[in-house]
């Protein structure tokens, strides 16, 4: 089962006279659990394709399906229910709420949600917490801890509301290289455990080993891995 379905599609941003294309035809399935490492150098267009996954940006062509919802048309209001309800999002700088705990730092996805549960949220972000191997930190502050537990309860508030999609942009790039690895490790097996999907957005080819799959991006073009933009475009010709 799929649980994204981008097809043909392009985002143009109006910067003054100019217009950048940083996406171009850009077609991704992933399915459902699956692991999927986006690939490119800086400007290639990695945030631009996250965002548009994860309901953040519309599309300027194509359409965009996550879990089942077409989203193309979707107004802010609509986009604005749908992540809250279906996609989490983990960004290279982590971007905790500073005056909350680690727990309460999770809770925010319940009170936005309208805080339906309670007793039952509190419980279930604990849990989270502990299973991250911050069950310790509760209380912490985000700069009361480092930066790999920071990436871990941003990982925790991403899962909260069991997304079937996770979206994650440069996780690591903040961490040094052991650490990192560790922090993809985590990430994996959270994935595998809960059989969500992930796409991960990086410019580190190490980082792919811990995906099921690789796609590369080079100036807003994607390629399956193995190919690179020019051998796709070759083979199709
Ligand atoms: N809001 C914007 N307005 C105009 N141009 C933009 C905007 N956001 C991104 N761009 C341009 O679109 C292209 C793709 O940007 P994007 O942020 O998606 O790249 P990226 O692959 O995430 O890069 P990085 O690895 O540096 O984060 C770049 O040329 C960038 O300058
Ligand atoms: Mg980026």
């Amino acid at each position: 089962m799929t649980v994204l379905d981008m097809r043909d599609v392009r985002k143009v941003y109006r910067s003054g006279d100019a217009d950048i294309v940083a996406l171009d035809h850009a077609t991704l399935h992933v399915d459902h659990g699956e692991i999927v490492a986006l690939l490119g150098p800086s400007g290639s267009g990695k945030t631009t394709l996250l965002s548009i996954a994860g309901g953040l940006l519309t599309p300027t062509e194509g359409t965009v399906e996550v879990g089942g919802h077409d989203i193309s048309d979707y107004s802010a209001k609509q986009l604005t229910e749908f992540r809250r309800e279906n996609v989490g999002f983990v960004f290279q700088s982590v971007n905790l709420v500073p005056f909350l705990n680690a727990e309460e730092n999770l809770l925010v996805v319940d009170e936005l949600g309208g805080g339906r549960g309670g007793r039952t949220a509190k419980g279930r972000a604990r849990q989270l917490l502990d299973e991250l191997g911050l069950g310790h930190r509760l209380r912490n502050l985000p700069a009361q801890l480092s930066g790999g537990e920071r990436q871990r309860v941003a990982i925790g508030r991403a899962l909260f509301n069991n997304p079937k999609l996770v979206l994650f942009d440069e996780p690591t790039s903040a961490l040094d290289t052991k650490l990192g690895a560790q922090v993809m490790e985590l990430i994996r097996s959270e994935m595998k455990a809960r059989d969500t999907a992930a796409v991960i957005v990086t410019h580190d080819s190490r980082m792919t080993e811990y995906a099921d799959r690789t796609v590369r991006i080079v100036d807003g073009r994607l390629a399956a891995d193995g190919a690179t933009p020019d051998t796709a475009a070759a083979a199709k010709a």
